[in-house]
């Protein structure tokens, strides 16, 4: 179920990346380097499954880089050119780091695609997670929960981080709400326009809020993305 999770979620990261391409215009080349990426972006996530059982990188090994090593070994990008498999590698590898490098220490087109790969992913997670979140009475994945203790306990320093616009570190994490409040704190990530269209349209913050305890807290904190997403999102 868990492989077949992430085969699914790779697939639909392609549509996604596409649809972002084309509002921005890019190319017939461009928009297949963009699709080969959100592709394979996730690859080590089957032998990270297959070998220990789990996504939680912290556990395991860190899931971008594994991904690198079964794309050197089966060397599947060798039909692109040297710059487009130093692009895919490198956005690959940034995929899942909290920040992208400065503008000023990367070249322009890796970061372009590594930003095209992240808003994409994001897109199809928090639509993998607020599914789950509707069903996870019928049916619980612990793999999905990161086997962090569904408790009603949150970190505040997660809260703190979302009412000052900050992404937080996941090393930080010691609760499912904790997860929750970190995938919320993803908008603070968000490089396209027509991602922050999205996470309206398809109501990202609501259904994940609806999901946390009903607290002072977490109602500021609603409120707060909220207009966030009205000013970024119109601007
Ligand atoms: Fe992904």
């Amino acid at each position: 179920m868990n492989i077949r999770l992430k085969e699914e979620h790779s697939l639909r990261v392609c549509k996604e990346i596409l649809q972002l391409g084309r509002s921005l215009d890019l190319n017939q080349n461009a928009l297949r380097l963009a699709e080969i990426i959100a592709l394979f972006h996730d690859i080590g996530r089957f032998e990270q499954f297959r070998t220990y059982g789990t996504f939680n990188d912290k556990v395991s090994e860190n899931h971008a880089t594994l991904g690198l090593k079964v794309l050197e070994e089966t060397n599947i990008l060798s039909r692109l050119t040297k710059t487009q498999r130093s692009i895919a590698c490198k956005a690959i590898g940034y995929h899942n780091v909290r920040k992208l490098p400065d503008p000023a220490d990367e070249n322009p087109d890796c970061l372009l695609y590594s930003k095209l790969l992240r808003d994409a992913d994001k897109l199809d997670i928090w639509r993998v997670v607020t599914t789950y979140y509707a069903q996870r009475h019928k049916h619980r994945n612990p793999a999905l929960e990161l086997e962090l203790p569904d408790t009603p306990e949150y970190s505040l320093c997660f809260v703190e981080d979302i009412l000052n616009n900050r992404i937080s570190n996941s090393h930080n994490l010691k609760t499912y709400n904790d997860l929750k409040l970190l995938q919320l704190g993803w908008i603070f990530d968000i490089n396209f326009t027509r991602t922050f269209h999205h996470i309206q349209q398809r109501q990202i913050i609501e259904k994940i809020i609806t999901t946390l305890p009903d607290t002072e807290d977490i109602r500021k904190i609603q409120n707060h993305l909220k207009e966030y997403l009205e000013k970024t999102g119109n601007s």
